[in-house]
């Protein structure tokens, strides 16, 4: 696999985790459950005793003992599993997933302008400036944040990975993004659409037209011939419903991977070179503004 197979310690040093509260959230009750499964076991027969003076009979008791240990038990056990799954989804899976959204394109040594939408700590980005940087293109590959205060983080990663003449980063609204229409030969974004509308609730109406809006706008920057590829998580079926009702061309979807405990697929697509609706030819509304 190549690169896909890179050493997860290399991969954490550089760019580290980019939400560390959620695994040491779930790791320190996993601790906790833990050390209180075994102080269940240790002190079993006292625990019986206690219980007996509020439930009917020891076998109750005994019952109500054993079962509270066990519960508690698993509860550890499927801690420890999700703190260890989005620990591995955020360094050695996120890596293996850029090496294949880089892999859904075929021929990057044409490729002059890409974007990494949702850069964050420049996984993806970084994928696509080595793979640039591999083919011997002379094209750029630009990453785009909400927030500012990221650049200088991910300009750094870039560093380490020794493509940082490939590398520009800027913050932009992915629902707006600063770029012209029919800009970017690629557009690649990795686990970062699905929080985008985040503030209305992961299932309301209103997330899902913001997620809409990214998706068209990733659309309209895409230059005719131009491939999408889209990392992203349970919301992938959406995307390709809505990639589908404008017309692009040669949409993929890879299986299912599981990815911070929830179903996660890539999905790829190229822009027509043209677009016909009925006898005329009529330029799609790429914005999407109707959707608000
Ligand atoms: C999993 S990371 C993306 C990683 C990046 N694509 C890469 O390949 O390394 C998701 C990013 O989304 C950003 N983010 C979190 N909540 C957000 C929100 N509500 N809207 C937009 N971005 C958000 C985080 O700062 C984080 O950098």
């Amino acid at each position: 696999m190549g690169k896909a197979a890179r050493d997860w310690a290399q991969i954490y040093s550089i760019y580290g985790l980019d939400d560390w509260h959620t695994p040491i959230f779930l790791l320190i009750h996993a601790i906790f459950f833990s050390v209180l499964s075994v102080l269940f076991l240790l002190y079993f027969e006292p625990t019986c005793y206690f219980l007996q003076h509020f439930l009917p009979g020891p076998s109750a008791a005994r019952f109500a003992a054993g079962f509270t240990g066990s519960v508690t038990a698993l509860s550890a056990v499927c801690l420890f599993f999700a703190a260890g799954n989005i620990f591995y989804s955020s360094v050695s899976l996120h890596w293996e997933m850029a090496q294949r959204m880089v892999n859904a394109v075929t021929d990057w040594s044409t490729v002059k302008h890409a974007l990494d939408l949702g850069c964050g700590r420049g996984i993806l980005l970084n994928a696509v400036a080595l793979q640039l940087k591999k083919s011997g293109s002379s094209g750029r590959v630009v990453g785009l944040h909400p927030t500012p205060i990221r650049s200088l983080t991910t300009l750094r990663t870039a560093g380490h990975e020794g493509v940082q003449e490939y590398v520009t980063c800027r913050a932009g609204d992915p629902r707006t993004l600063p770029f012209s229409d029919n800009y970017f030969d690629v557009v690649a974004s990795a686990a970062f659409v699905h929080k985008v509308g985040k503030e209305f609730g992961q299932k309301t109406a209103a997330a899902a037209a913001e997620r809409m809006r990214v998706l068209g706008e990733v659309v309209r920057v895409l230059k005719p011939g131009g491939v999408g590829v889209v990392w992203d998580l349970v919301h992938v079926p959406e995307y390709v419903k809505r990639l589908h009702e404008l017309k692009m061309e040669d949409i993929r979807v890879s299986e299912r991977v599981t990815a911070f405990m929830v179903s996660s697929h890539v999905v790829s697509f190229s822009k027509p070179s043209q677009h016909f609706v009925g006898s005329n030819e009529v330029r799609l509304d790429w914005r999407l503004n109707n959707l608000c």
